[in-house]
């Protein structure tokens, strides 16, 4: 086949706690990530000329390097060089439904449909590792992507450990179209913040690492308690997003007012996720949210959580 069309689907962090930092700049992380409905599609074509061409109906995604679809492809090139020559270049053409700098890895996501499609195009028939292990040179969410389901995620974000599926949560996300947070920003306030006194003491990141408090969400996951989930949501990185954006805030009140299983800001924001236990209650928690936030930059949707990784569109 020369085209593919993949899917690439959103996740939302239910559990984002900060160990530490590293010498190489990133964080040592402990996360619960999940992967929900709301995803883009990505349609995957070779091209006779060894060029990457990257197209996205979306006016604000970048269509050069600078995206990390193209980064994935270009990754690709260079680790397989003989597929590339054979096979000739890719164009990738990105369907946007998953809001742009929101915390839920669309861009990730993305970068992980190309690398699951080019190993479909090019035959090169990489294990699930191998294509992690690639995943992982592009972000820190991508080895995720490419899996999808629920899973706990440490080191960087990129060593995963698969949880039990959760088969029937529904998710209302909601996100003011015209906000974005930075993410190395909102992870270098938080170093400033709140990791200046872990460096100054002599607190092994061993150490750091027995005393996560993840546990109770992981058991709660193999429970499959949705409302255990609800009330065990937390997010390290609220601490420096919130202060900074009182709409996000607003947000999360008008999800509790809602009357919803747990309300929780998604990676670094600034998009807000609130769980529920049925879809009828999703929709009228959007509606509820909707009447009284009255303002027409805010976007909402309804999603349910999805066992689903990357995968061809049938
Ligand atoms: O890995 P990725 O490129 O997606 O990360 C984006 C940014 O988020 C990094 O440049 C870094 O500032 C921050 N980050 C971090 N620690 C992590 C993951 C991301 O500091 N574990």
């Amino acid at each position: 086949m020369r085209s593919y069309s993949l899917i690439s689907p959103a996740k939302i962090n239910l559990y984002l706690e900060i160990i530490g930092d590293r010498p190489d700049g990133y964080h040592e992380l402990v996360m619960v990530l999940q992967s929900i409905g709301l995803s883009d599609r990505i349609n995957l074509r070779s091209l006779s000329t060894d060029i990457i061409r990257v197209q996205c109906d979306h006016p604000q995604v970048p269509q050069d390097k600078s995206n990390l679809a193209y980064r994935a492809a270009e990754l690709m090139a260079v680790k397989f060089p003989e597929a590339f020559a054979q096979y000739g270049g890719v164009e990738i053409a990105i369907e946007k439904q998953i809001p742009v700098g929101a915390g839920l890895a669309g861009g990730s996501s993305n970068a992980a449909a190309v690398i699951v499609g080019i190993d479909l195009l090019w035959h090169l028939g990489l294990t699930q590792s191998e294509l992690q292990e690639l995943a992982a040179k592009i972000g820190s969410d991508v080895p995720f992507c490419i899996a999808g389901g629920t899973a706990l995620a440490t080191g960087r974000g990129e060593e995963l450990s698969p949880l039990p599926n959760l088969d029937r949560l529904y998710v209302v996300l909601g996100k003011y179209r015209n906000l974005a947070v930075y993410t190395p920003w909102a992870y270098q306030t938080y170093r400033q913040q709140y990791l200046s006194s872990y460096v100054r003491d002599a607190d092994s990141l061993e150490a750091r690492r027995e005393r996560v408090h993840s546990g109770p969400m992981v058991r709660a996951i193999y429970n499959k308690d949705g409302a255990k989930i609800g009330q065990l949501l937390h997010n390290d990185l609220e601490k420096v997003v919130l202060p900074e954006y009182p709409q996000v805030l607003r947000l999360r009140e008008a999800f509790i007012s809602a009357g919803v299983l747990g309300t929780m800001m998604s990676g670094s924001g600034p998009t807000v996720f609130a769980l529920c236990e049925t879809e009828a209650q999703a929709q009228q928690v959007q509606q509820q949210v909707r009447q009284s936030i009255l303002d027409p930059d805010l976007d909402l949707w309804v999603t349910g959580v999805t066992t689903n990784g990357i995968h061809v569109s049938t």
